[in-house]
């Protein structure tokens, strides 16, 4: 609502000196009126209203100087490094610098904006009377015009320096939060689709540490293997196994139902991943009259003589299998890569 809409018995005391008042010294309830308004030094003196402007311009000018310190600093300070900042004592020079950077930009933004709000918005206090909740047509009518009105009152199109910088601060300030999306790690690239095993890898047995031949696979055992070369005490050992680990089970061939692990299987020992397709759990519950393995994060549970397929749980696809075979020196080895991503359902594509 604008000031020249206000009813009169509103109107601060100066404006409205009949209605606004006590009307008499026995009228305990008598409606005291708003208090006369006070011009601030902007309302009345050009060059201070200019001043005001300025300041709120350079509050938002900082805000984007601040918004690109933030960003350059994620580009020069490397992670580790450490430096001493009084009072602070030693501190990482990166997480300082975007703590800073950050709290400057918004700091700024909010600051420009409180000040601008108390120095060259209009600052004349209105009451509104009590209405009807429904909106009349020419309620909308009026509300559109206070919205005009506020709008000029507030100099949003007279005052273009502020109006502009404000913009520029606001659109630039959500950058921080794209750069940051960028520490949330490495990218996995490629890594997730392939694992240790190629040709020719021999599977290690991961309990003896050494080669697995084809008479230490006996029917109704489970064994788990590892690719040869995958040091436990490698700095990536945790990395790797969680991808490469094998289940090795020896199923008479004549009780293999699926036609391809046949093929991929030597004299009935085959070979599949440990790693649950559901969340990514190492399987290791074996139940060999079945020739079932059973995760035992949410019971999902495969059938190892029918190409691993799910039989019961919420995995979404059966365990790959890895093709083997036996070398020269009669132990067991891998005759290629998995076929397909192991791991969790993540890689079903519909
Ligand atoms: S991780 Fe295996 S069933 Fe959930």
């Amino acid at each position: 609502m604008s000031s020249q809409e206000i009813p009169e018995k509103n109107l601060p005391a100066e404006q409205a000196p009949a209605h606004g008042a006590v009307e008499g010294a026995d009228d305990p309830f008598a409606d005291p009126g708003l208090p006369a308004h006070q011009p601030r030094i902007q309302d009345i003196d050009e060059r201070a209203a200019k001043r005001s402007e300025r300041a709120v311009a350079f509050m938002f000018a900082l805000s984007m100087l601040a918004t690109v310190g933030f960003i350059a600093s994620f580009v020069i300070f490397p992670v580790d490094k450490i430096v001493y900042i009084f009072p602070f004592g030693h501190v990482s020079a990166l997480n300082f610098s975007l703590g800073l950077t950050l709290g400057v930009a918004l700091f700024a933004i909010g600051a420009g904006a409180v000040h601008w709000a108390r120095t060259l918005m209009s600052d004349v206090e209105v009451a509104d009377e009590r209405h009807a909740i429904e909106a009349e047509p020419e309620v909308k009518a009026k509300v559109l015009a206070d919205f005009a009105a506020g709008a000029e009152e507030s100099a949003f199109g007279r005052r273009k320096l502020v109006r502009n910088t404000m913009f520029g601060a606001l659109a630039l300030v959500p950058l921080s939060g794209v750069v940051l999306l960028r520490d949330l790690g490495p990218l996995p690239e490629k890594k997730l689709r392939s694992t240790m095993w190629a040709k020719g890898k021999q599977l290690i047995n991961m309990n003896t540490n050494e080669p697995l031949r084809p008479e230490d696979v006996t029917v109704g055992s489970l064994t788990f293997a590892m690719p040869e070369g995958l040091e436990e005490d490698a700095h990536d050992f945790q990395t790797q196994i969680a991808k490469a680990a094998l289940m090795i089970i020896r199923i008479e061939p004549s009780n293999i139902k699926d036609k391809r692990e046949r093929e991929w299987a030597h004299e009935g020992i085959v070979a599949f991943s440990k790693i649950c397709t559901h969340v990514g759990c190492p399987i290791s519950l074996y139940e060999q009259q079945t020739h079932h393995v059973l995760c035992p994060c949410h019971q999902s549970t495969f059938d190892l003589s029918d190409g691993a397929r799910v039989i019961f749980g919420p995995a979404g696809h059966a365990l790959p299998q890895l093709r083997i075979g036996v070398n020269s020196e009669g132990n067991l080895e891998a005759l290629g890569d998995f076929d397909e991503p192991v791991g969790p359902a993540f890689w079903e594509r519909g």
